[in-house]
């Protein structure tokens, strides 16, 4: 077997490159589906509050970590791993991290193309006007009866699989940066609208005083698990993403002001995404706990009432899809990376294999919302387990141990070479919060959260 080398994969264009792309890994579904959906589940204002010191204190420190040992990799998580085991002597079991890492990715891509599938639909039913003017009623049953039909979901499903793996095909760097230029500025900004929207027809007070006024009574160790687990999920942290798209960065990139961004931006849009959707919620009686369809029961509702709905909200979920898009071709990359590296496998085929997996995979996840809808085990439905063992149980581990290789093991000269922060000061603090808070933070987290399911 051939050792793989650095030079198999492209390189970023411009030093905007590696933020551009890795946004568009981190907004996503994370921060426009799930970020709402979890919040209103899990009582609102406290747990915003939890989730923002995790992004803070957890995710910044974990990003730039993941991003400095895959700008030294330079390949697929699995065989960066292997690089550090090798040159910097680590115990072997340190390439668990980049197998744990491969098996994450492919779960949360197999119910992720489901999620992204009913964003496309939604996208043509908005385009028909099937929801002018219509009661916040009939856009509930309307998404009821769509989830009971295993065969649409399944076609959305595929459909969207078959659309990243083709984008996936053609590597990574060409039109990815363009996309995510052209994107994010249009996202924001009809973002923006739906706020301006529930500011003066929704209940925006009551939406935001929901999202904001932290009420810790409320708090149970598995919102804490939960909202810890999100900052992951959301920043495309501790399964190899961000560590991929950390391989093909150049060296005079800063790391810190990289993650620092693209965490901002990733923010911002999750926080808007709420201040978008409570406000609906509540000025049409909906339940905010209304779980993972909350989106899709609240924004139609809102484009059916005002003037060009039809066009917003079809462009609205567009983008949406585009976002998703994004992020799932980071889901796919490490995978389809390592196969081309270490097995031999032409880039095409690994895609296909990649895609087929995952596919199949959500095809448990297609069927939870119908005809497996009453079989639970441990957390719930397929799609529940998927859901919480990737995102509150892989993810952070993932995490975890990348704190703990980077802050324990590997040699400090390393992050400080990497990091290269112009005031030590700052070096110190990033190193003190990675080595101590963070994964004391996940441990602490984790154990409380355990000790709930006696
Ligand atoms: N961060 C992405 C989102 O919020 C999902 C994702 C998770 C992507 C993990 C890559 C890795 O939608």
């Amino acid at each position: 077997m051939n050792q793989p080398t650095a030079s198999m994969h492209g390189q970023w264009s411009g030093r905007l490159g590696f933020i551009l792309a890795a946004t568009g890994s981190a907004v996503g579904l994370g921060s426009i589906w799930r970020f709402p959906y979890i919040t209103g589940e899990n009582g609102g204002g406290a747990f915003v509050i939890v989730y923002l010191l995790c992004v803070a204190l957890v995710g910044v420190p974990i990003m730039a970590a993941e991003i400095m040992l895959g700008r030294r990799g330079k390949m697929s998580p699995i065989n960066t791993m292997a690089m550090f085991v090798r040159e910097y002597r680590q115990h072997p079991v340190w390439r668990l991290l980049g197998w744990v890492g491969l098996i994450a990715g492919f779960m949360i891509l197999s119910y992720y193309t489901v999620i992204a599938g009913w964003v496309m639909a939604y996208t043509v039913k908005m385009t028909s006007g099937a929801f002018v003017n219509s009661t916040s009623e009939f856009v509930k049953t309307t998404f009821d009866q769509f989830l009971q039909d295993p065969w649409a979901l399944l076609f959305w499903h595929s459909l969207f699989t078959v659309i990243t793996i083709g984008v996936v095909l053609k590597g990574v760097e060409k039109g990815l940066e363009r996309s995510v230029r052209i994107l994010m500025p249009a996202l924001l900004g009809l973002m923006l609208l739906v706020v301006g929207y529930a500011i003066n027809m929704g209940a925006f007070t009551r939406g935001f005083e929901f999202m904001f006024t932290p009420d810790f009574d409320k708090l149970t160790a598995n919102a804490v698990l939960i909202a810890l687990g999100h900052a992951f999920f959301t920043l495309s942290l501790g399964m190899g993403a961000i560590m991929m798209y950390g391989a093909y960065l150049n060296r005079s990139t800063s790391i810190m002001s990289a993650a620092i961004t693209i965490t901002a931006a990733d923010t911002a849009v999750s926080l808007l995404a709420g201040l978008a959707i409570f406000p609906i919620v509540f000025a049409n009686n909906l339940a905010p706990g209304e779980g993972p369809g909350l989106l899709f029961v609240t924004l139609p509702v809102a484009f059916g009432q005002m003037p060009g709905g039809v066009f917003f909200g079809s462009l609205f979920f567009l983008l949406v899809m585009f976002a998703a898009w994004l992020s799932a071709i980071s889901l796919v990359e490490p995978a389809v990376a390592w196969m081309v590296e270490s097995r031999g496998i032409t880039r095409p085929k690994a895609c296909a294999i990649v895609g087929g997996i995952s596919w199949l995979l959500g095809i448990g996840t297609v069927l939870s919302f119908n005809v497996l809808s009453d079989a639970k085990f441990l957390w719930g439905t397929i799609f529940d387990n998927l859901e919480y063992l990737t995102s509150n149980v892989m993810l952070p581990l993932g995490g975890f141990f990348t704190a703990l290789l980077v802050g324990w093991f590997l040699p400090k000269q390393f992050s400080h070479d990497e990091l290269q922060l112009q005031n030590p000061f700052w070096y110190r603090v990033w190193f003190f919060v990675l080595r101590y808070v963070a994964p004391t933070l996940v441990f602490i987290v984790f154990l409380s959260a355990i000790g709930l399911f006696k």
